[in-house]
């Protein structure tokens, strides 16, 4: 059923018995939505953005989303058995050609071509994935780099070099907690071949006031929009804006990159709760060194745009990002121009939600023990079901969970029952489509997924 080749963006490429990508996520490939004038993801991009100035940062948006699996993985130090190499993960082409599941896959190439010591790179990347409000098979990240060559700095004092750029980045007045010790033995160890603790430490004290900066720059802007909202419905409650005007609260977080050490998440306190913004680290060397430049170090970071536009936006479902509707794009219309213009999305009606079970029988090896989310040595992975869900309704499905796992006492077959939940954003579905649409459903997952319907 694979086609032989596959066309993206103007190029054709061949395809083999590793493809996996439906018509669906294809068509997808030239949406770009991170250059769409007025889109929320454009508007995310361009904030943060202005954080980042030229000509010190240069901006990529245009980079294709076809790499090499080399690319995607290996020059960042993934392992060969790495899970998020695996097909039921990854969109392939073929076996070493795929759609990329992270901007990192740039890094190596522009470690080698930006030579102003420092890029952007903005673009849409690809992960198989469960259906819910807050996933989508595509999304946008921005990944972020600085780097100095010690051989280029005054003296040769790196450390030096890495303090005076600190020292000309403004500064602050957020609350920033960082309680975890700047390396570990095992997961984060000082690359002690490469620099000193003093080096590291100034790159990461770099990192980590440009990173506040760019948090709090959106956050700011997302305050601003709520309490501009609020007085255009003429409310101003003085314990409200007191409440706004307090300092943001940030942590940060030990966290594990293959292509980064130390590494680290940062983490925003909003409405009550620690929120995962962003993965960031010092660069692995070996980057630097495929890249031809040994001599450069740096960090680097990556963010989930779509993530920091629901919040900047208050935009509730991740499909909405996808909608053409002029409802939805009509919220938005000037705010790429005049960021004082955003405010945060008042959603449409909500239409009816209409939820429809499907059980069936796993067969072969995978109807045996183990647990659902991929079944060892199994042909049965849940993104494939997603997948399939996906293809067959499209933007009108608003997630799908497990409602229900039974293994037969007898035989001991495993039998799953999911719950998928129709839901347009932007119309009331008849009963007879949504009906129609899940007949369409099970009978796809028979066919392309050989499970035996109950
Ligand atoms: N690429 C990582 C991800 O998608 C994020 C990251 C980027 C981490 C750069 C460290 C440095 O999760």
């Amino acid at each position: 059923r694979a086609p032989k080749t596959v066309e993206i963006n103007g190029k054709t490429y061949a395809t083999d018995p590793w493809f996996n990508i439906s018509p669906t996520v294809l068509s997808l490939t030239s949406r770009k939505l991170h250059l769409q004038k007025d889109h929320p993801v454009a508007i995310t991009r361009k904030i943060i953005e202005s954080v980042f100035p030229g000509p010190t940062y240069q901006y990529y948006n245009e980079i294709d989303p076809v790499v090499s699996t080399h690319e995607n993985f290996d020059s960042l130090g993934f392992p060969p058995d790495h899970p998020g190499r695996a097909r039921s993960d990854t969109y392939y082409i073929n076996k070493d050609t795929l759609l990329r599941t992270h901007t990192s896959a740039h890094e190596v190439e522009l470690f080698r071509t930006a030579q102003s010591g420092g890029f952007l790179i903005s673009a849409d990347v690809y992960r198989r994935d469960e259906v819910d409000r807050s996933h989508y098979p595509v999304f946008h990240q921005m990944e972020g780099a600085r780097f100095w060559d010690r051989n280029k700095v005054p003296n040769g004092d790196l450390a030096a070099a890495v303090r005076e750029d600190l020292a000309r980045l403004p500064t602050h007045n957020m609350q920033v907690e960082d309680p975890n010790p700047p390396f570990h033995p095992d997961r984060n160890p000082l690359q002690a071949e490469h620099h000193t603790a003093e080096e590291a430490s100034a790159v990461a004290a770099h990192l980590k006031r440009s990173l506040e900066l760019m948090v709090n720059e959106i956050f700011s802007r997302a305050k601003a929009a709520a309490a501009a909202a609020k007085a255009q419905q003429g409310q101003t409650p003085a314990a409200e804006s007191e409440a706004d005007s307090e300092p943001l609260r940030v942590r940060w977080v030990e966290a594990y990159f293959p292509f980064t050490s130390p590494s680290w998440e940062l983490e925003v306190f909003h409405e009550g709760a620690w929120l995962e913004v962003l993965g960031c680290g010092v660069s692995k060397q070996a980057l630097h060194a495929q890249a031809g430049a040994p001599s450069q170090v740096g960090w680097a970071f990556g963010i989930g745009l779509e993530r920091v536009a629901m919040l900047l936006f208050r935009i509730p479902d991740i499909r909405l990002f996808w909608s053409r509707d002029e409802r939805f794009l009509g919220q938005f219309r000037g705010a790429g121009d005049d960021w004082s213009r955003i405010r945060p999305f008042v959603p449409f009606s909500k239409h009816p939600p209409c939820w429809k079970d499907v059980s069936f029988w796993l067969r072969g090896a995978s109807a045996a023990g183990g647990n659902v989310k991929g079944v060892a040595g199994a042909d049965w992975h849940v993104n494939d079901l997603m997948e399939v869900v996906r293809d067959v309704a499209g933007d009108s499905v608003e997630d799908v969970r497990l409602v229900d796992e039974f293994t037969h006492p007898a035989t001991g077959r495993r039998s799953l029952c999911y719950r998928i939940n129709y839901r347009s954003l932007e119309r009331t579905l008849t009963n007879a489509e949504t009906n129609a649409m899940h007949e369409r459903v099970v009978r796809e997952l028979a066919e392309r997924l050989g499970v035996e319907i109950r």
